[in-house]
């Protein structure tokens, strides 16, 4: 006779996007876990910013909790807790893993730098779609899960859900990263290939906003900030090297009008915001980081990427150039991510995002 399956508590720290389509899938996957994984589960707390917090030991109805933040309302009519604030939330809510979806703080990593860090002191997995806290307390984390012997996970920061980092630490046991190239941002992407369908640099930032892809302040992806930030989370962890966001050289896609897009695609070429990284001796880092427009020719695997889709290429010293593409992710696959990270914690009882 098979065991029972084993029940994980879970606690949502931010339900906008991300946090509403991992409950989503939560549901649409309960069975498949449960049969063929033998994984159950229960939410017992959900924390929004400024649309209520719950906590409920006994679990939440989360069609119910999904179907309030859908009409917009808060949680309160679900709430039974007085918890006031997201560190209150995250002492008192009775879970084994966060996952952690709050708004991104380039400069920072703040506040969810601080609200991980408490997650792991109290003995909490932690899964994060943020790459804040990742680019800026990388090692801190990593060093906190060996301490406590908990795990944190963020296949999601990079490529939304695609096997990033879960291929690198199952894929590529005891090999040595020595570069990587891409196109990391799915935002200028979109931006730069309705640019080349005639819209100008506003037009495009209006549509991908009307998309909820960019932000109202679109500067975290025209400027290159988001590109960076995954560039530095790759270094740091693909090829296990400390890099501050500073030291990534970052131009972003402000300067490229449509005199350019024409005159780039009158030599067959088009322009796309490549995310590098290369081993290069002297340098204080020990890495050449960049993420900057480049002008791409068709034998180039970026030429053909369009609209919101992305690509890695990872070289090794053993097995070359490895490419992995993802094609229009939509939150969804961000949420996959979170799941896929869920289950590995589940596997492993104990692991960090190190390879
Ligand atoms: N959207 C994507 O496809 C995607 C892909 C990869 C990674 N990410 C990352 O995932 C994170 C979430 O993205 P999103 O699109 O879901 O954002 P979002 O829709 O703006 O949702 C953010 C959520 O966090 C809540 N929040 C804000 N400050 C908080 C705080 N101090 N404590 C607790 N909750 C707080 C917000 O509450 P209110 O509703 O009350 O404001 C909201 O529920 C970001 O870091 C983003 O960079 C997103």
């Amino acid at each position: 006779m098979n065991s029972p399956p084993q029940e994980h508590h879970l606690a949502l720290l931010g339900f906008g996007n991300v946090g509403q389509a991992f409950a989503r899938l939560l549901l649409e996957k309960e069975n498949t876990l449960r049969e063929e994984k033998g994984v159950a589960f229960r939410v017992t707390g959900i924390a929004t910013g400024s649309h209520g917090r719950v906590i409920d030991p006994a679990g939440i109805d989360l069609e119910k909790a999904l179907s309030l933040r859908q009409s917009g309302d808060p949680l309160d009519p679900i709430s039974t807790s007085k918890t006031k604030t997201s560190r209150d939330f995250i002492q008192e809510c009775p879970a084994d893993v966060l996952f952690e979806s709050t708004p991104v703080n380039y400069q920072t990593g703040q506040p969810a730098l601080d609200y991980l860090r408490a997650a792991l002191q109290r003995g909490m997995h932690v899964i994060t779609a943020n790459k804040g806290p990742v680019v800026h307390g990388y090692r801190e984390l990593v060093d906190l899960t060996r301490n406590r012997g908990r795990s944190f996970l963020f296949e999601s920061t990079v490529m939304d859900g695609a096997p990033v980092f879960s291929m690198a630490r199952c894929g590529l046991p005891a090999a040595e990263v020595t570069g990587i190239r891409g196109i990391l941002n799915s935002t200028t992407n979109l931006i730069l290939t309705r640019m080349e369908q005639g819209q100008s640099q506003e037009e495009a930032v209006a549509y991908a906003q009307s998309m909820g892809i960019a932000e109202t302040d679109p500067s975290g992806d025209l400027d290159g900030w988001d590109a960076a930030v995954k560039t530095a989370i790759l270094v740091n962890v693909l090829m296990k090297t400390p890099l501050k966001l500073t030291d990534v050289d970052r131009t972003g896609i402000r300067e490229i009008n449509q005199k350019e897009i024409k005159e780039a695609a009158e030599k067959n070429k088009r322009w796309k915001l490549v995310c590098s990284a290369q081993r290069q001796e002297g340098r204080k880092s020990g890495v050449l980081a960049q993420v900057q427009p480049r002008l791409v020719e068709p034998s180039s695997p970026f030429y053909h990427l369009s609209g919101t889709s992305a690509l890695l290429q990872v070289e090794s010293d053993v097995l070359g150039t490895l490419t992995l593409q993802e094609e229009e992710p939509t939150t969804m696959t961000t949420a996959y991510g979170f799941l896929a990270d869920f289950l590995n914690v589940v596997k492993n009882g104990t692991s960090s995002g190190q390879l």
